[in-house]
């Protein structure tokens, strides 16, 4: 059944440029991994390098214990979804999920027994006869994964499956795909690179950046202890204050020189080194008396607030014009109308310092 699946110090060269930059992963059998990361950190590379559609240029690829590094794709006990499904438009729903068992010579009657029960996993049963072009996108997608699943394999690798879905429909596939998932107890490597998708679906995340695994960790780890500032605003939203670190406390100073104290420092963090200080939106209060604020806070200004169904977010502008954001619960939360003066506090325990670096290339992109 499920196979498990390891990188081994893998790279991939495009010329001289570095799409995969020596990336090791284990893959426990059974278990649903995501790689996350912005558009050309190299998710797909490593997914075609599993697959057998690329090649590596170091390193190996095992799955079940076997070394498949230079085998081709049929030679793998792996099936791959791709992001746009490429259904074929002249053949039914039936057709295109048994398309696959006829080029194996798999017999008619088992074909058809097969074909069935997969149309059933993804529930497109009474819609075997349509064409694609009868199909909504995400029943599409839904045929799609019938046609890697018909084939049974150890390792199912999917490329953003559910990236032409509308919200609504995404949603209701990563439950759908979960609980399969669950059910037949495969090997699932998703790529993504909708930082939300990640955190719901999978047992583990690898973010990529620039062809290098930054972390690997549980949606809970990756959330709640970050190893670098990249992870932490690429998982989640993140108010940073660019400062030094005191001595060797968990205090930092901003540059202009306010003391903020933090609970967490990553552990390379040297003393007075340059540092970002950081704070989820969720963590962030809002008081207009500053006597009722925490001994971490920043005087700001409202500049809009956004509805978002069961919290309220305040955009907020620092004396420095930096943006802060703050996320309250909606019920309870007071109306505070633009240009009104705040003071925007958090406990220490929420404040964690990371090395500094320049993440305007972090923010510009990604979910
Ligand atoms: N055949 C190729 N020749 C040259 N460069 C390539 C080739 N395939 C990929 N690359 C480059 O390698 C890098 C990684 O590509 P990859 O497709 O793995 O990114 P990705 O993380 O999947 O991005 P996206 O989210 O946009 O799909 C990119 O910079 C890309 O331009
Ligand atoms: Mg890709």
């Amino acid at each position: 059944m499920a196979a498990d699946v390891e990188l081994e110090r893998v790279s991939k060269l495009y010329g001289t440029f570095k799409a995969v930059d020596d990336v090791t992963l284990r893959i426990p059998k059974g278990s649903f991994i995501s790689i996350l990361g912005s558009s050309g950190a190299g998710k797909s590379t490593v997914l075609r390098m599993i697959g057998g559609f690329e090649y590596p240029d170091y390193g190996t690829v095992r799955i079940a214990g076997q070394d498949v590094t230079m085998l081709p794709p049929h030679r793998r006990d792996v099936n791959t979804v791709f992001q746009n499904y490429a259904l074929f438009p002249h053949m039914n729903a039936a057709e295109n999920v048994a398309y696959g068992l006829r080029q194996d010579g798999v017999a008619a009657q088992e074909r058809k027994l097969r074909v069935r029960e997969a149309l059933q996993m993804v529930e497109m049963l009474p819609y075997a006869m349509r064409k694609p072009s009868e199909l909504s996108g995400g029943q599409q997608q839904r045929i799609a994964l019938a046609r890697a699943l018909v084939k049974r394999p150890a390792v199912l690798l999917l490329d953003e499956p559910l990236g032409a879905l509308d919200r609504k429909l995404r949603q209701q596939m990563q439950v759908e795909l979960k609980l399969l998932q669950n059910q037949l107890g495969l090997t699932f490597v998703f790529v993504t690179h909708d930082q939300e998708e990640a955190l719901a679906m999978s047992d583990s995340i690898a973010v990529m950046r620039n062809g290098r695994i930054e972390q690997l960790g549980g949606p809970t780890e990756l959330y709640d202890t970050p190893a670098t500032a990249f992870v932490a605003s690429f998982i989640g939203a993140q108010n940073f204050i660019a400062g030094n670190r005191v001595d060797d406390t968990l205090h930092m100073q901003s540059t202009d020189g306010v003391t903020f104290a933090a609970g967490l420092a990553t552990p390379d963090l040297a003393r007075g080194a340059k540092v970002l200080g950081a704070v989820r939106p969720e963590n962030v209060s809002l008081v207009v008396d500053e006597a009722h604020a925490a001994s971490n806070r920043v005087k700001a200004t409202v500049v809009a607030s956004v509805m978002l169904g069961d919290s309220l977010e305040y955009v907020l502008r620092l004396k420095d014009g930096n943006e802060f954001i703050a996320r309250l619960p909606r019920r309870g939360a007071q109306a505070l109308s633009s240009g009104t003066e705040v003071f925007a506090h958090w406990e220490p325990q929420f404040f964690q310092l990371f090395p500094y670096e320049d993440l305007r290339e972090a923010r510009s992109v990604g979910a």
